[in-house]
């Protein structure tokens, strides 16, 4: 059990702890963080041993402000209208690393290249205050869903982390989008809470999906987010034992069948459907159901965050990977 404290609590503890190079769990506007100085090597390790996570899948570096991200980064003309169209907020982007980082190279597992956001709220307020960057994962175990609420962190990493910063239930519920900007294209390596057309309509220009080569992101592994049910997407109908995860104000067949059922957005508004999916498949997931049908949801704005998540939740586990 970790000790979990209201944010205007938090604060002081937490500053000391990132300052001792330990882990703090704490809310982003996307979804909960674990946190840990991101210049101090003992530090970032814990990150690694707390989620399980495979040390050649990197993490994003979060900054209070632009001339820390120009410490760390080298930003071209793109990259500067997109910091200053979305940040403070749920956008990462793919830089270059400057020489002189100071980001200790378990963060980048190596690349040169570094995945860099400004997050809103509560965690830039610490980040100013500690003076340094902070490394934060999403803060469930490797491969798990996602953390969205203090009590969802407790129960994944309790054991592991100390102190859990509690801000409620995080405000947009899925993770940042992650764009790397080459001198060609703009290519959305996942995406999140910002959308392709939202970045389309501020840098006036198409955006593309997916790496170059092999695992580009290489957290993007096929297999994440898993609940311990299985997932069935895009159901038309509801079978016996299945528990339901609908979307919008009408019900696929059979749907009064459902051991249990969960709306993600009666009035089918994405914005609402997304900060509720990850708490939604966790609480469907604790009925024991075998299986969670899913609604269809349409692949429209936040639409497609959601369904990546819902794909990847669906996949076949590869345990050998253990890319959890
Ligand atoms: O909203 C978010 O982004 C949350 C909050 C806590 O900020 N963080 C988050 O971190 O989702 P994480 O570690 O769960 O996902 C980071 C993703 C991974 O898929 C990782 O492989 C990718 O970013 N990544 C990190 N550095 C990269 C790089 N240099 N190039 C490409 N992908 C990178
Ligand atoms: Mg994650």
């Amino acid at each position: 059990m970790a000790n979990i404290l209201p944010l205007e609590h938090a604060f002081d503890p937490a500053l000391d702890l990132l300052e001792a190079g330990e882990l703090v769990a704490l809310p982003t506007e996307t979804v909960y963080g674990l946190a840990a100085d991101a210049t101090n090597g003992e530090a970032v390790a814990r990150i690694f041993e707390a989620k399980g996570r495979p040390r050649f899948n990197p993490l994003i570096v979060h900054v209070c402000d632009m001339e820390m991200a120009q410490r760390i980064a080298i930003f071209d003309q793109a990259s500067m209208v997109l910091a200053g169209g979305f940040w403070p907020g749920p956008l990462t982007l793919v830089l270059p690393l400057r020489e002189g980082h100071g980001i200790h190279p378990l963060v980048t597992a190596g690349l040169d290249t570094v995945a860099i956001r400004m997050p809103r709220g509560f965690a830039r307020e610490i980040i100013e205050e500690l003076g340094r960057p902070i490394a934060a994962p999403s803060a469930n175990s490797s491969g798990r869903i996602t953390a969205t609420t203090a009590k969802a962190v407790d129960d994944d990493l309790g054991d592991s982390v100390k102190l859990v910063a509690d801000g409620g239930q995080t405000v947009i519920g899925v993770e940042s989008t992650i764009v790397k900007i080459s001198p060609d294209a703009l290519r959305i390596l996942r995406p999140g809470g910002v959308t392709a057309g939202e970045i389309e309509a501020v840098l006036g220009v198409k955006v593309t999906r997916g790496g170059e080569a092999g695992i580009e992101a290489p957290g993007m592994m096929l297999s994440h987010y898993a609940p311990d049910a299985s997932i069935r997407l895009e159901a038309a109908d509801v079978r016996d034992g299945e528990a339901l995860l609908a979307f919008g104000p009408t019900r696929i067949a059979g749907a009064n069948r459902a051991v249990a059922m969960l709306n993600l957005s009666e009035k089918g508004h994405m914005r609402e459907a997304a900060a509720n999916l990850y708490s939604h498949l966790q609480a469907l997931d604790r009925t024991g159901a075998i299986v969670i049908a899913v609604e269809t949801i349409p692949e429209e704005g936040l639409g497609e965050a959601i369904n990546d998540r819902l794909r990847r939740a669906a996949a076949p586990r590869d345990n050998s990977q253990d890319a959890r």
